[in-house]
């Protein structure tokens, strides 16, 4: 099956084409300069950014696949969550495609198609869902941290999320603290590379409670607490790197021990983990070594596939296709608080 999917759901306008669980072209214009001006994303630049942007990439990702519009046969867009007129945008581009083509439409949950992302690989990408087995799968992004049982292959169940901020969203609020610049998970994670992760010891929250659910931003008053009462420590390089480390090693901790635990306790035997901060080195090398020891396989996303992409969108979209999940209604409306359960 030929799909074409489109991913406005924050601030990435993405366009995919899928061909049988193949990623032909994967286009991807990120707003993340634009944005970065204001200190994060800022929703009405987002949705005329989408505006601006969609058309041009859409042309890009058919151009890139070799691959017509009299081709397609079947449209697929992000529904939910995400902020309300970036994914206006995105869904209603998508359905009157979908229209104008009379070809099915797939409305797809955001979060769901990260699940799936971890199964995608090689170059070009293909998915492999013949791989498939059961597995905890750990999504972290700027403004989620969800842990899920993915049961079987379109079948999971939410374990726990964060009770306050994102584990992205505290990396991003802790670099601003340190004074760097947004946003600031990659800048902690490019200092935390040459700092020492036990320089400065801070707390790991909830890392002791049996359940499912994290909380970061107990972590990052900690931080702010600690900068103010020692602002001397960023004017020195090498104290700047042990602080990122440290703050970086607290915020990983929590994250590897809680889904290494729930793989255990739920007897699977698979571990994988998306979403941004899945592009964090000391995080995919502390989930390696925590899963080897435990004997877990473990499915990274591939960087480029870890943060906002319509490839992700457009893999699951054609796997519920072919497994008879119904198409979604053209007048279908767009989902922005969007649960996953
Ligand atoms: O999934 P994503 O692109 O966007 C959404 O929030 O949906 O995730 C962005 C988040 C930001 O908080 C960013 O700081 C974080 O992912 N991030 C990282 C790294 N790369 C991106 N955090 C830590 N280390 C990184 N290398
Ligand atoms: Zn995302």
């Amino acid at each position: 099956m030929t799909l074409l999917a489109i991913e406005t759901s924050c601030d990435e306008t993405s366009v995919a084409v899928i061909r049988d669980g193949r990623v032909l072209s994967s286009i991807v214009s990120s707003q993340i300069k634009l944005h970065a001006e204001y200190g994060g994303v800022v929703p009405e630049l987002a949705a005329r950014e989408h505006l601006r942007n969609l058309m041009p990439v859409a042309r890009a990702a058919l151009e890139a696949a070799n691959v017509s519009v009299n081709e397609l046969e079947a449209i697929a867009a992000t529904q939910g969550p995400g902020l309300p007129n970036a994914l206006l945008l995105g869904l209603k581009a998508a359905q009157a495609m979908a229209f104008a083509l009379r070809k099915p439409f797939l409305g797809i949950h955001h979060h769901e198609a990260h699940l799936y992302s971890p199964w995608i690989a090689g170059d070009p990408p293909v998915a492999d869902f013949a791989a498939f087995q059961p597995n905890v799968s750990l999504i972290v992004s700027g403004g989620h941290t969800i842990l899920v049982h993915v049961t079987s292959e379109l079948e999971h169940r939410v374990l726990g999320s964060t009770i306050d901020d994102a584990a992205g969203e505290c990396f991003d609020k802790a670099a601003k603290l340190l004074g760097l610049p947004y946003p600031g998970g990659p800048e902690i994670d490019r200092l935390a590379a040459s700092g020492n992760p036990r320089a400065f010891d801070f707390p790991r929250p909830m890392l002791r409670d049996p359940g499912d659910d994290f909380s970061f931003s107990g972590l990052k008053t900690s931080v702010r607490y600690f900068i103010r009462d020692n602002p001397q420590l960023l004017e020195q390089p090498a104290t700047l790197r042990d602080l990122c480390a440290s703050v970086q090693a607290a915020i990983v901790e929590v994250l590897v021990t809680k889904t290494v635990r729930a793989a255990q306790r739920l007897g699977v035997r698979c571990v994988t983990a998306s979403g941004g901060v899945t592009c964090n080195r000391a995080l995919r090398q502390s989930l390696e070594q925590a899963c080897a020891q435990k004997k877990l396989a473990l499915h990274l996303a591939n960087k480029n596939l870890c943060t906002d992409n319509a490839a992700m969108i457009g893999i699951l979209a054609e796997r519920k296709l072919l497994h008879n999940v119904p198409e979604t209604s053209l007048d279908a409306e767009i989902q922005p608080g969007w649960a996953l359960a």
